[in-house]
């Protein structure tokens, strides 16, 4: 099995969901959501693309390193590279059906452990919840389920469970906070007061969990997550899903990695290569998070389709710090850019 094999197998599979382009930019699916697109013009999906691709690295050759060291631990989960994959759920109304939402779970849970790294879970519905800490609960609570920012104790319900799991990382993907099919549902979704983000980090803490924040944009929020005691925070636009007037993270993220002092800091939003994931980190991220191409390789050929894309993508990183002269991961930072 090849990358060229997997695309193709996922190109039939996900029925004209996605059109697995030689370039995942948000042109073709632009306003395709449900689907795989950005919403409505497409912008903030296509900003993350733009934002990344205004950064260049530094060709450095003249140096000893041979064997760049990827291997990492982010939020105490031991990885051997910086690259997670996102929370990704809807396979029925977002990527064609190709897949049930268990086997797509499965798939990007148990294809990022064989690589050896993690993948987080997402929440919606109670079948694409159930689905993905199912999955994550059969690798001992190797995952990190990412809850929606229900209002009350919708959210501590899940968050329970997620404990029970076996878990050892739980996050709220805050910035669905307004999605109106979410808000106007039986568990509405809603912003969070400090006080209320303070309660829950506190409880995750209380269930053994640490606790990480995603969709974090702007520095002020940032700093109220670090008050409010999170142990991560995802520098995210969610894709470019939620609002269409949203700046790209890449531009985002050297503020909020500057600004806190304590959190992990990770990113999201159009990684697509080795190179993409060393330019975030040289802009302050600790790890990054990888959305539509994990989906690709995971409708493609389950399992072995993310492990393949996985261990390809590190292998490129790798080739990426040999180039720049990184030696590990704690020497990336902002001399690595051009
Ligand atoms: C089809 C699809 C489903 C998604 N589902 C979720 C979800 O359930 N929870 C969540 O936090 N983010 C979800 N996201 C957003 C991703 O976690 C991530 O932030 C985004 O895809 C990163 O950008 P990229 O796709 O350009 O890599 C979804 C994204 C897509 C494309």
């Amino acid at each position: 099995m090849d990358m060229k094999t997997v695309r193709r197998q996922a190109r039939e599979r996900m029925n004209g969901a996605c059109r697995v382009c030689p370039q995942c930019n948000g042109k073709a699916c632009s306003g395709e959501l449900p689907g795989m697109g950005g919403i409505r013009s497409g912008a903030s999906f296509r900003a993350n693309i733009r934002a990344l691709e205004k950064v260049h690295l530094k060709l450095r050759l003249i140096h000893d390193l041979r064997e760049p060291e990827t291997a990492c631990e982010i939020l105490g989960l031991p990885l051997k590279m910086p690259i997670l994959i996102a929370p990704l759920a809807g396979t029925s109304f977002n990527m064609g059906n190709g897949l049930s939402e268990e086997r797509f779970a499965q798939a990007v849970t148990a294809g990022a452990r064989a690589a050896g790294t993690v993948s987080c879970t997402g929440d919606g519905t109670s079948e694409v919840f159930d689905s993905g800490l199912n999955a994550v609960q059969s690798l001992d609570g190797w995952g990190i389920p990412v809850i929606k920012p229900w209002a009350g104790e919708a959210f501590f319900e899940r968050l329970e469970r997620v404990a029970r799991a076996g878990c050892r990382v739980v996050g709220m993907d805050l910035d669905t906070a307004a999605i109106t099919a979410l808000a106007r549902s039986k568990r509405p979704v809603s912003p969070k007061s400090r006080e209320e983000l303070a309660e829950i980090v506190q409880k995750s803490h209380a269930l053994g969990l640490k606790f990480m924040l995603k969709g974090v944009l702007s520095v002020e929020d940032a700093l109220a997550a670090e008050a409010c005691g999170c142990d991560a925070l995802v520098v995210s636009n969610h894709g470019g899903r939620v609002l269409e007037a949203l700046p790209g993270t890449a531009d985002a993220l050297p503020d909020i990695a500057r600004s806190v002092r304590r959190m992990a800091v990770l990113v999201d939003g159009g990684v697509r290569s080795g190179a993409d994931v060393l330019k975030m980190l040289a802009l302050g991220a600790r790890a990054v998070l990888i959305g539509r191409p994990a989906i690709i390789a995971a409708m493609g050929a389950e399992e072995e389709g993310v492990r393949l894309f996985l261990t390809r993508l590190q292998r490129q990183l790798m080739e990426s710090m040999l180039l720049t002269g990184c030696a590990s991961l704690r020497q990336a930072g902002p001399h690595l850019l051009a």
